[in-house]
């Protein structure tokens, strides 16, 4: 972490990498938490002094005395699942008020953009994408079309502005056939969060980013989903709708390319997805349950089965040369402890090709293996590196040979405890 720059924490691969834990051990080390992309799309599960919170918008450096918290240009945001995270922490004894800031130029998810994603979603029948419902799409693409309101607009005649735009989109819903809806108590808890919206800073964030960092205070950008998701660099149209990756930083927050120091990427030891879309490492069998029940892999916003696999070297590859990474943080380890064998993707194959770059198409591609022994250890009580079996440190070793990347941070286990620097 270095004075006066954007350190980046990105998920590298599909989300739910376990970004919230490794922000939490980082948060001591940063003045400013910021988030730059998505919404209430994210979870990001922390365990907190033994208490279980799920923040969906609302920066992980919230747990950390004195660290400000920042809700950037580049996120969108539903007021009343804003209110609901916001009073969750409130009661728990967090003091929010002067540590968050927002943006004024993030987006707002109205109840009927969330009806839009639904209607959207059905109207495509097996094409859809599987999102999490929560009126992502439609607000990036209203933000897109400029047609969209923004946090900054609550602050004068709203009501109109609101009444404007909804009009807009039942218009919209009508023409869809989409009419069996009630958002009456939707709407009721949504202008709640709009009022209690207002008790916080907002602000033009971009000016307070900048300014703290000519100070030379440290910034760091928690990323969301990963970039397999991003809009420009995932498995298009399988994706969300915002710029999950590096570059989606410096619009997301409004700084510089040159403001970025470190650019942390974060993968399991394993791959996951959810929703829809293209996945040549998926395991159908009984290693890709195994996976899902050893780690947990249910969704923490829509409770779904993750889809589980072997990690895949063609993605990370890619991802780390969009992202320029120079760190990689591998979490989850201990899930494959009990593995004899362990596989790697080094390749995807179609009709006689075969290709290690990230192709156009990622749809029928099947994974190349490569095989590793396991190092059959239960990983979870260890603390430093050197108490790695061997065939745990060779499994890193590969890793960071084949990624010319060095791994600085493995985890492995759910607590603080068992992150174990390098
Ligand atoms: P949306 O972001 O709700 O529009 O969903 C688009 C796609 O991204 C779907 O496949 C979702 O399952 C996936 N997605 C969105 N947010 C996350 C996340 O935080 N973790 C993992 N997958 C996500």
């Amino acid at each position: 972490m270095t004075k006066g720059k954007v350190d980046a924490l990105l998920g590298i691969v599909f989300g739910d990498e376990g970004k919230g834990k490794v922000v939490d051990v980082f948060t001591p080390r940063y003045d400013i938490v910021a988030r730059f992309a998505g919404g209430p799309n994210a979870g990001h599960t922390i365990i907190f002094e033994g208490k279980k919170f799920v923040l969906r918008s609302i920066p992980s450096g919230i747990f950390s005395e004195g660290r400000l918290n920042i809700i950037g240009n580049g996120c969108v945001l539903a007021p009343d699942l804003f209110m609901a995270e916001a009073q969750e922490l409130e009661t728990a004894g967090y003091e929010l008020y002067d540590r968050l800031h927002i943006s004024r130029r993030a987006h707002l998810i109205l109840p009927t953009h969330r009806v839009l994603d639904r209607a959207l979603e059905a109207a495509k029948g097996k094409h859809r994408v599987g999102t999490t419902g929560k009126g992502i799409g439609p607000t990036y693409s209203e933000k897109a079309s400029r047609t969209g309101l923004r946090v900054g607009d609550i602050l004068e005649n709203f009501e109109e502005k609101y009444k404007a735009l909804k009009a807009r989109h039942e218009e919209t819903l009508r023409q869809l056939g989409y009419t069996d809806y009630d958002i009456t108590e939707e709407e009721k808890k949504w202008m709640e969060g709009v009022e209690y919206l207002r008790r916080f800073p907002l602000v033009d964030t971009e000016t307070e980013i900048n300014r703290a960092l000519k100070e030379g205070k440290r910034v760091l950008a928690e990323g969301a989903q990963g970039t397999m998701l991003d809009i420009d660099h995932g498995t298009y149209p399988f994706v969300s709708s915002s710029s999950t990756v590096c570059g989606g930083v410096c619009t997301g927050l409004g700084v510089p390319p040159s403001a970025i120091g470190e650019v942390f990427g974060i993968f399991k030891a394993y791959s996951t997805r959810v929703g829809a879309g293209p996945f040549p490492v998926e395991l159908f069998d009984e290693t890709g349950d195994r996976i899902r029940e050893i780690g947990h892999e249910y969704g923490a916003v829509t409770g779904r089965n993750r889809r589980c696999g072997w990690v895949d070297l063609v993605a990370l590859r890619y991802a780390i040369m969009v992202n320029g990474v120079t760190q990689l943080i591998m979490m989850k380890g201990d899930v494959l402890d009990t593995f004899p064998v362990i596989k790697v993707c080094v390749a995807y194959q179609k009709d006689g090709v075969t290709t290690t770059d990230m192709p156009f198409d990622t749809e029928g591609w099947q994974a190349v293996y490569e095989e590793l022994p396991g190092w059959k250890t239960d990983l979870t009580h260890l603390t430093s590196e050197a108490e790695f079996p061997k065939e745990f440190r060779d499994y890193i070793a590969y890793l960071e040979e084949r990624l010319e990347v060095p791994v600085t941070i493995v985890s492995v286990g759910p607590d603080r405890a068992q992150t174990i620097l390098r």
